[in-house]
């Protein structure tokens, strides 16, 4: 297994996001899901590569919908602490789930895991995945960070280099270097799988 060098994201920390003068009632009242091009062809390209996922969990999704356009065949569930967001995603025919995904318990795991900006530990949501599930993961909030701190329990497929086409899996050593030297709010795409 390849030691984890240089300095990587702050990692025991989870995150409060405020936003004083904003009013989330009536920003989710009007506002619609979002879908982001982007995010929805590093779903397909990761469909490509690791296979069609069954079940897709995102917590921490906010209004986020792009999971339900990438993975069309495959059962996605959302979730948020939020009921704004929540009742908004409904509203638009979204399957959401309202509540804490450190206290959720699925009665069937699922095959992967999303964790993009998630205000929370990555120890927090992994409980909801099959051993052997897939996560993908940026690291703003340091979720890639603390499972490659892990490297028992995430075994780490590499980075997915989208911003050139054809979009390939960057090998780990130079995902690893690439995320080192990038600041995490550049979004890079990572894979995993839960060892167990
Ligand atoms: C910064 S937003 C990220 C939204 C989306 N994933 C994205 O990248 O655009 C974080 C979201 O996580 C939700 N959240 C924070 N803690 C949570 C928790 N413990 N359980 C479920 N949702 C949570 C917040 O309500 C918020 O909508």
């Amino acid at each position: 297994m390849e030691e984890l060098t240089g300095r990587f994201r702050e990692d025991d920390k989870e995150f409060d996001i405020d936003f004083p003068e904003f009013d989330p009632k009536r920003f989710y009242q009007s506002a619609e899901p979002s879908y982001s091009e982007d995010l929805i062809e590093i779903y397909q390209f990761f469909q490509s590569e690791f296979g069609l996922p069954r079940r897709v969990f995102y917590p921490c999704c906010d209004r986020d919908a792009s999971p339900t356009r990438a993975f069309p065949k495959s059962e996605v569930i959302q979730l948020d602490i939020s009921e704004d967001a929540v009742d908004l995603l409904k509203r638009h025919g979204i399957e959401a789930l309202s509540g804490d995904v450190r206290k959720y318990r699925p009665e069937e795991k699922f095959d992967l895991l999303i964790l993009l900006n998630p205000c929370i530990k990555t120890r927090n949501a992994t409980h909801t995945i099959k051993r052997g599930g897939h996560i993908i993961a940026n690291d703003y909030h340091g979720n890639t960070t603390q499972m490659l701190r892990n490297p028992f329990k995430y075994k780490f497929h590499g980075t997915i280099h989208h911003g050139k086409k054809p979009m390939k899996m960057l090998d780990t050593k130079y995902s690893k270097r690439l995320l080192n030297e990038t600041n995490p709010f550049f979004n890079l795409y990572s894979v995993f799988t839960k060892r167990f």
